[in-house]
């Protein structure tokens, strides 16, 4: 490795070449490379002309006059409603859009026409309230089909949305809607989760004390446990729909009109406001969607099992399955409710055929065990897809071999809220995969991993994460604050766009994301992935997740602290703590060997999902933990904080 890189330690040797059946009839071929390393502007024009409909065609394609500031197809006009459903409507109006599963066991199916319907008719409503071109919406929902009917809406009108996870809280809304100027704020009385109601009107009350932007607040009526509404400014989704026309113009957008601010969940800082727009989002939404899914419109059931309220479910929930007539799968709820095979029976009930989630759900569903999944018929499954984190080749092995009964390819998808879209993924019928690595930038995206000074680092070693030129569903700024744009994402390494992430690259040219750089370790000089260690713990038969920090050390400057959750059926002792520091030491070697583990029945983490380290190594080095009310399980903190201790007073 180089002195200012990352150490690579952990070897992977599984390979898994593309079957030749699912190779024969893919959507991707690896001719896609090749044109798109000749001339990769043209490859993402062809994109842009072949997969959506324009008004008026773009003459321009990439402007880069004003870097970092990009402009892609800037002449072009186009509405994106209008790609997701009108285009659809005469060949395919009764085409499911959304199987929908309600929590409580409600379902609806929602046609092309009916979500048209719906979406010209709140649009309308919209419009009658006052609401124009270029206004901001705020959207603050659970998993109903009326989120993805509001989002729609304001495309159609022009007006960029900015939906809010409903899993935050009044102060979140605040934040949001304060930075954007929201006009409006669409929610609904309440969502279900986990069998009780989650008051989103009643959050909503609570921070429209505090956000004079918004008018009016629209209520979709989901949970009826009865909601306060204040006369003039809130105003019930049914009451304001009921006389409306199902045809609304749509607006004609440029390409790099707004289309959408999402706030991105930074843990300490100020969220960023990440400005997405109009004719390169699309494009990339869509095409990305088709490759890498490898969605045939007319036989597929795709289900992408994230929350809208994340970039995730904006591209591959919302706008690229529905720019691309695709049948999907909604749902309201929480995996283990009411029992922890809730994914698997919807898949067997509709005949899931592509399925999107995430390492920690993988992980969760390793801890729960695969007599969940055994009990139903996983058979319709035929591609598998994960995001959010790097997967450890442990959870990627059981999930090829529990979900995707050893038969179907998996794409571990590489992006960001700022990418827009999937950056580095295999192409399911191209690439032969290796468990743990995202493998390559997609046909006209560009990844370099660098060392500290900027130069690039040659296989087998590790760095910082670039893209190295710019791509249609890029974010286009700050929502205002251009400044912090260019000081977040284009500074690190002049031209080049820096993600925020360590990686490495194996001899093949194979990616493997590390995580983000400040969850690096520096023990005795040697900088090691907290990722690295993770996977190196998982790989062990009782171990079903870890989180591993670096806490000071006089010593060594950081040492490595693992905390463990094991996997049902094994308990916890000293000999197991040895054991498993141990299997480290053997599985990357004696540099990166715990110098404590703290077991514990579950990890803290943000509500999208993600280990918070950062609280981890507050409560390793015994600082004050601040405000953790943001996180999805605040209460497994004050357990984890006093096993710490007893160790720390122990040693
Ligand atoms: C960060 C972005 C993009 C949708 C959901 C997350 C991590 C994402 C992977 C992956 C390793 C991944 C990175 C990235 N990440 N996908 N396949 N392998 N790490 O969006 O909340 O903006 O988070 O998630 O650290 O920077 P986000």
């Amino acid at each position: 490795m180089t002195d200012t890189g990352i150490e690579n330690l952990l070897q992977e040797e599984r390979l898994f070449p593309p079957s030749d059946e699912f190779a024969a009839q893919a959507n991707a071929g690896p001719e896609l490379y090749t044109e798109a390393s000749e001339d990769f502007v043209a490859y993402w024009r062809r994109q842009a002309l072949e997969r959506i409909t324009w008004f008026k065609e773009p003459t321009e394609d990439l402007d880069d006059s004003n870097a970092p500031f990009f402009k892609w197809f800037a002449d072009g006009e186009l509405n994106i409603s209008y790609n997701c459903l009108d285009r659809h409507l005469d060949a395919g109006g009764g085409k499911v859009a959304y199987h929908w599963i309600g929590e409580p066991g409600d379902r609806r199916t929602v046609t092309y026409q009916q979500l048209s319907d719906e979406v010209n008719r709140f649009a309308n409503g919209l419009r009658s309230l006052g609401v124009e071109k270029g206004d901001r919406v705020a959207i603050y929902m659970g998993m109903v089909p009326e989120l993805a009917v509001a989002m729609l809406a304001c495309a159609r009108i022009g007006a960029p949305h900015s939906v809010i996870f409903g899993g935050f809280s009044a102060q979140s809304i605040i934040d949001r809607v304060q930075d954007a100027e929201a006009k409006l704020l669409i929610t609904a009385d309440g969502a279900w989760r986990r069998g009780t109601v989650v008051p989103l009107k009643e959050s909503c009350d609570e921070a429209m004390l505090s956000t004079p932007s918004i008018d009016h607040c629209i209520v979709y009526e989901r949970t009826k446990q009865g909601v306060s509404m204040t006369q003039g400014r809130d105003i019930w989704w049914h009451d304001l729909v009921a006389d409306q026309s199902t045809e609304c113009e749509p607006e004609v957008m440029g390409a790099e009109d707004l289309l959408y601010i999402l706030y991105t969940s930074g843990t300490t800082a100020k969220p960023k406001g990440i400005m997405h727009t109009t004719g390169g989002y699309i494009t990339s939404a869509a095409s990305t969607h088709s490759l890498v899914f490898d969605v045939k419109p007319e036989s597929d059931v795709y289900w992408c099992a994230a929350d809208i309220g994340w970039v995730t479910g904006h591209t591959y929930i919302v706008y690229g399955p529905l720019a691309n007539h695709t049948t999907s799968v909604m749902y309201e709820g929480t995996p283990d409710y009411p029992e922890k095979d809730r994914l698997w029976s919807i898949i067997e009930e509709y005949g899931v055929t592509i399925l999107y989630t995430a390492p920690t759900a993988i992980r969760a569903f390793m801890k729960w065990g695969a007599e969940y999944p055994e009990r139903r018929d996983l058979s319709s499954l035929r591609l598998l897809g994960s995001v959010g984190e790097p997967i450890n080749p442990e959870a990627w092995m059981w999930y090829h071999e529990n979900i995707g009964s050893s038969n179907c390819p998996i794409v571990d998808t590489w992006w960001q809220t700022e990418t827009g879209s999937i950056m580095i993924s295999p192409l399911p019928g191209v690439t032969t995969t290796k468990p743990g690595s995202a493998t390559k930038a997609m046909p006209g995206v560009s990844a370099e991993i660098v060392d500290q000074e900027g130069n690039r680092v040659s296989p087998g070693g590790g760095g910082f994460l670039t893209i190295t030129k710019p791509w249609p569903a890029m974010l286009r700024s700050i929502y205002g604050d251009d400044e912090r744009y260019v000081s977040t994402y284009w500074s690190q390494y002049p031209g080049r766009y820096f993600a925020g992430d360590g990686a490495k690259i194996d001899d093949d040219g194979y990616l493997w994301i590390l995580g983000r750089v400040d969850d690096v370790m520096n023990v005795s000089g040697h900088r090691i992935s907290t990722m690295e260690v993770e996977s190196a713990l998982v790989s062990h038969p009782a171990v079903a997740e870890s989180a591993v920090v670096g806490a000071t050390d006089s010593l060594t400057g950081q040492a490595i602290v693992a905390f463990v959750t094991l996997r049902g059926g094994f308990e916890e002792s000293d000999g197991l703590n040895d054991e498993l520091r141990k299997h480290v030491a053997v599985q990357i070697g004696p540099i990166a060997k715990p110098k404590s583990i703290i077991f514990t029945p579950d990890l803290p983490k943000t509500r999208s999902g993600k280990i918070m380290r950062r609280l981890l190594r507050d409560i390793s080095e015994n600082r004050d933990l601040g405000d953790i009310t943001t996180l999805a399980n605040a209460d497994i903190v004050a357990n984890i904080a006093s096993q710490s201790e007893a160790q720390r007073k122990d040693a």
